[in-house]
This record gives structure tokens, C-alpha cells and sequence, in this order.
């Protein structure tokens, strides 16, 4: 697979900066946007969607793996993920889960209103991971 170039990153990045505007978030006030980049090129956005059944909040990794997914994407070359806080936050368990079924190998990137910024692999992140291939 050919190297992630620089502007589809920015656009990744940007994606997920203006995703978090659009949060549903009443109940942690705490908004999240994600930007997945499928196999396509294709860029898709994503926001934590609270519910009053608080154990039905999605948050915003998955809503971007999602709408990848129902887009026709199969394949997740990189995750970005923006919080306003001043450090940047890693995805959660769960959020690593989902993103590892359909990119293993993905890039994640996290983002903040700070300078510093995390830039690792989902391998790194999920390490010994189940997944489809242990469906034998
Ligand atoms: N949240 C995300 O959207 N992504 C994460 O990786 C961690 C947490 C959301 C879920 C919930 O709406 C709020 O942040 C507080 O946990």
C-alpha cells in the first residue's frame, strides 16, 4: 500500500478538528471528533453521540469507523481523533477494537489544543489483538 500523503493527513486532521463541533455531548461535556481514511481515499467524519441510557454512548472513532464502513469501505488506513483538552487523549478500548477489524495496521493520531500530539500504531496500541483471523 502506497504511503499516506501529506494533504490527505491535513485533510484527516481537519476532519476530525471540525467533527468534534458537531458532538452530542450533554452529559460528559466533553466533545470528541474522529476522521477515519478508507482504502478509497475517502475521508469520514465522526462525534461522540451521547444518549440519556448513558451505556448507549458511542463515541467518535467509532461513529467515523462506522460511516466508513456503511460508505463501502472495508479497509481503515488511518484514525484521527481531536479533544479539546491540553494534552491529547489515546481512543479507548473499545474505540481500538472496532478500528482494528478493519485496520490492523492503521495509523492513529491524536490531536489537541496543545502542541503535542500522539502519532503511533493501532498495533501498538491493541498489542495481541482478537480479531477476524481467530474466527477459525
Ligand atoms: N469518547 C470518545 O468519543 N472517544 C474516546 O476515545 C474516549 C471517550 C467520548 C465518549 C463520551 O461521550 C465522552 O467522550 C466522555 O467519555
Amino acid at each position: 500500500m502506497p504511503r499516506i500523503s501529506d494533504s490527505a493527513l491535513r485533510r484527516l486532521e481537519k476532519t476530525a478538528r471540525s467533527a468534534a463541533s458537531r458532538a452530542y455531548a450533554p452529559y460528559s461535556e466533553f466533545p470528541v471528533g474522529a476522521a477515519v481514511l478508507g482504502r478509497t481515499g475517502k475521508v469520514y467524519a465522526g462525534c461522540n453521540v451521547e444518549n440519556a441510557s448513558f451505556g448507549l454512548c458511542n463515541c467518535a472513532e467509532r461513529t467515523a469507523v462506522f460511516s466508513a464502513v456503511a460508505a463501502g469501505e472495508r479497509t481503515v488506513r488511518a484514525v484521527a481523533v481531536y479533544t479539546p483538552t491540553p494534552l491529547p487523549t489515546a481512543p479507548c478500548g473499545a474505540c481500538r477494537q472496532v478500528i482494528h477489524e478493519f485496520g490492523p495496521d492503521a495509523l492513529v493520531i491524536c490531536l489537541c489544543d496543545g502542541k503535542s500530539r500522539i502519532e503511533t500504531k493501532l498495533s501498538a496500541l491493541l498489542p495481541a489483538a482478537f480479531g477476524p483471523g481467530d474466527l477459525a
